[in-house]
């Protein structure tokens, strides 16, 4: 008898296992997560989503190795984060993690290419040209290259970012309201660059978003409320993510 194998998958990129996070003490206990247990596919884009203080970012900072949980564990990889050193995390996040966040985080007085090769620099290390060049015709930056981020509109600055992140090809890439401050038009382009890079390049992204428009260019979406998870929705459309939010606020 032939038993039917089932297609080898890469495993997560990212599993966070029993995560809590509580800040403060006493009466000014805020319990930030209550117990968050997720895995984030490889080569999956993902969105995070839920009401104001629901804990999102927290969520991102400690699966980023940018803030320490409380208690329960996280692996970037075959990595597990507690227990790192500063230093230990500081290598981490250079050489496994890519951030873009809603301001972008450009040195102002390098040009777009300067930034974009920044990470690798800091790093030492050489950059893959044939990622370099896919990269840079994604991003259709090729004509800025030169241009310093004040040249820049802020939508290019954020394809700059996103460049940025990408170029070091991370396991994992968190964005937090990567186009919160971006006209729609801006923001669209952003989003539709990331979703590329995911079909493209294989990227794994995580990112913490308000906007049901942004979190249709996701995979999955999941919802947090109170520092827990309550749902998901996978192959969302912006009206499948609105309906859930709605239910969740109410
Ligand atoms: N450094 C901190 N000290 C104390 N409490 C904090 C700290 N950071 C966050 N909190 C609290 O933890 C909870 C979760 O905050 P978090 O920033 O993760 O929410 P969020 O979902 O990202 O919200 P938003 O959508 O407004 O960005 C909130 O109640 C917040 O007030
Ligand atoms: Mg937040």
């Amino acid at each position: 008898m032939t038993l039917i194998e089932t297609p080898r998958q890469a495993p997560p990129a990212v599993v966070a296992t029993g995560l809590t996070k509580v800040y403060g003490q006493g009466d000014a206990q805020v319990h930030a997560l209550r117990g968050v247990d997720i895995a984030f596919e490889t080569g999956a884009f993902t969105a995070i989503m839920g009401p104001s203080g629901s804990g999102k970012s927290t969520l991102m900072h400690c699966l980023a190795g940018l803030d320490t949980a409380t208690s329960g564990s996280v692996h970037i990889g075959d990595v597990e984060l507690t227990g790192l050193g500063d230093r230990q995390l500081t290598l981490l996040r250079r050489e496994r993690i890519g951030f873009i966040f809603q301001s972008f985080n450009l040195l102002p007085t390098l040009t777009a290419e300067q930034n974009i090769r920044l990470p690798l620099e800091i790093a030492a290390r050489q950059a893959d040209q044939q990622l370099y060049d896919r990269v840079i015709e994604t991003v259709g930056l090729r004509d800025r290259l030169r241009h310093k981020p004040s040249e820049l509109s802020g939508g290019q600055q954020q394809r700059v970012a996103v460049a940025r992140a990408l170029i070091s090809k991370p396991q994992v890439i968190f964005a937090d309201e990567p186009t919160g401050n971006l006209d729609s038009r801006s923001g669209a382009e952003v989003l539709a660059f990331l979703r590329t890079s995911v079909r493209e390049l294989g990227q794994t992204i995580v990112m913490v978003t308000h906007d049901p428009v942004a979190a249709s260019y996701a995979d999955r979406v999941v919802f947090l409320r109170d520092g827990t998870l309550v749902t998901e929705v996978t192959a969302p459309t912006p009206q499948s993510v609105l309906d859930t939010l709605v239910k969740l606020e109410g």
